[in-house]
């Protein structure tokens, strides 16, 4: 009888393993038919932050105390990352876009030192063709509108260099729109959302073929986008709210707009972000891919894992080379292959190529080379050449943007959290 009781026992894990195995295996077909395309990975900070960006002192091989190197990358057979190019809030009206500009040329010589593993891209098109090649296609984002100046040749410059979306906000305002911090009611609201200039800032990246990312913006600024965008957006590092209410989530009624849009959210791996507390494992993560499912669809959802940019990750979402674990989560809850297909890649690329096919309708609409009005820039570290001269009286530098830029350096020191 007890032996009778062991066999079954027994038999029963082996039957659990073996299934678990099955949803594996079928995982990692499906991730050689469809590319996986996350994101937002911050491995371009740690650059930063450990190397100061000197890559003959780094081999990504062997790299081992960051979420992503090589060998983690093919293991998880992630196809194609945005790569974020991300300056700290402090750097606003200092130097974000030297810092930027710095990150941008980080993740080009990254593709150049590791050419078999590594193609940059820039187009839809780009991601497939790495893919048949088997290497992941790295994009960039730019995670942060301080990052741009409120200028729009600084974005122009930056799409020409391969910049792909721009993250509206990182965690402060800009002259131009709002950051999701607003919302906590720890930052006042400055703007309602986003300003004139920001609105055209839309429009203007709808022309370019840019990505609009509202990870990090304010609800306000989310809703007014969908309303403004001709294109549709992402949230490039975003979870659901309805799952865990924390601000830089997003809210049903956000996500229904989404779908609407035709846009989509890319999952955040953040454990305070996905349960709202330190501890979170990998079924955690598959709860909001099932809750975006359920909202919006399985055409409105992604992988947006921010590792390297974030200091815990869930268990069994330890690295980059985890994904085929979520994916075969996703199985065993009964995800149709199609639905995975989608949410693995087929979903970003049918943004993106959306995105483009807005940029060729634009093609003759010429670029919005009107600079921002000169009152909303007033800063020590901005000069005002090409503006007519104004009354000296006029000139008084405002004293908002510095108490801002401290309040917020508090929170992005040195390590990124989000
Ligand atoms: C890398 O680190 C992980 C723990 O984070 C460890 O399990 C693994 O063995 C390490 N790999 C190498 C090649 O050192
Ligand atoms: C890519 O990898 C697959 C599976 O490992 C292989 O069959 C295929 O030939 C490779 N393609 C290229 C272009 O290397
Ligand atoms: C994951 O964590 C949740 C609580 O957030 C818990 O209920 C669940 O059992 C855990 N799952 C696994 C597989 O550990
Ligand atoms: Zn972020």
């Amino acid at each position: 009888m007890q032996c009778l009781r062991v066999l079954y026992v027994v038999l029963w894990a082996f039957g659990f393993t073996s299934t678990a195995n099955e949803h594996k295996e079928h995982a990692l077909r499906l991730m050689a038919e469809a590319p996986l395309i996350d994101g937002h990975n911050d491995l371009p900070w740690q650059l930063r932050l450990r190397f100061n960006n000197n890559l003959k002192s780094v081999d990504l091989y062997t790299l081992n105390s960051t979420h992503t190197n090589i060998h983690k990358i093919k293991e998880g057979r992630l196809a194609a990352q945005f790569w974020a190019a991300y300056a700290p809030c402090d750097s606003q009206y200092k130097d974000a876009v030297r810092q930027t500009l710095e990150q941008i040329d980080v993740i080009h010589r990254m593709c150049q030192k590791y050419p078999e593993d590594f193609m940059l891209a820039a187009s839809s098109q780009d991601i497939m063709e790495a893919f048949a090649q088997n290497k992941t296609a790295s994009l960039i984002g730019v995670e942060g509108g301080h990052s741009i100046d409120s200028s729009m040749g600084t974005l122009r410059i930056m799409y020409q260099l391969g910049v792909r979306y721009l993250t509206l906000t990182h965690s402060c305002n800009t002259p131009w729109a709002d950051n999701w911090l607003v919302d906590t009611e720890s930052e006042p609201v400055e703007h309602n959302g986003l300003t004139n200039f920001g609105k055209r800032l839309i429009r203007e990246m709808n022309r370019m073929g840019m990505l609009v990312d509202l990870s990090h913006v304010s609800e306000q600024v989310m809703r007014q986008v969908l309303d403004t965008s001709k294109a549709p957006v992402i949230f490039s590092h975003s979870s659901t709210y309805a799952i865990c209410p924390h601000k830089r989530n997003v809210p049903d009624d956000v996500l229904k707009k989404v779908e609407d849009n035709r846009g989509i959210v890319m999952v955040n791996f953040y454990n305070n972000f996905v349960t709202c507390r330190q501890s979170a494992n990998l079924s955690d993560v598959a709860d909001h891919f099932d809750h975006i499912k359920k909202i919006a669809g399985s055409s409105t959802v992604g992988f947006g894992g921010d590792y390297d940019g974030v200091n815990r990750v869930p268990t069994g979402l330890d690295d980059v080379s985890k994904y085929p674990d979520l994916v075969a989560e996703l199985l065993r809850r009964g995800w149709t292959d199609d639905e995975i297909k989608d949410a693995l890649g087929r979903n970003l690329i049918r943004v993106f190529k959306d995105v483009e096919m807005v940029r060729d309708t634009l093609t003759n609409t010429s670029p919005d080379d009107e600079p921002i009005p000169l009152e909303q820039v007033k800063n020590p570290c901005r000069t005002d050449y090409g503006y007519p001269p104004q009354p000296s009286s006029a000139r008084v530098p405002s004293l908002g943007a510095p108490a801002l830029v401290s309040t917020v350096a508090l929170i992005s020191l040195c390590v990124k959290f989000m």
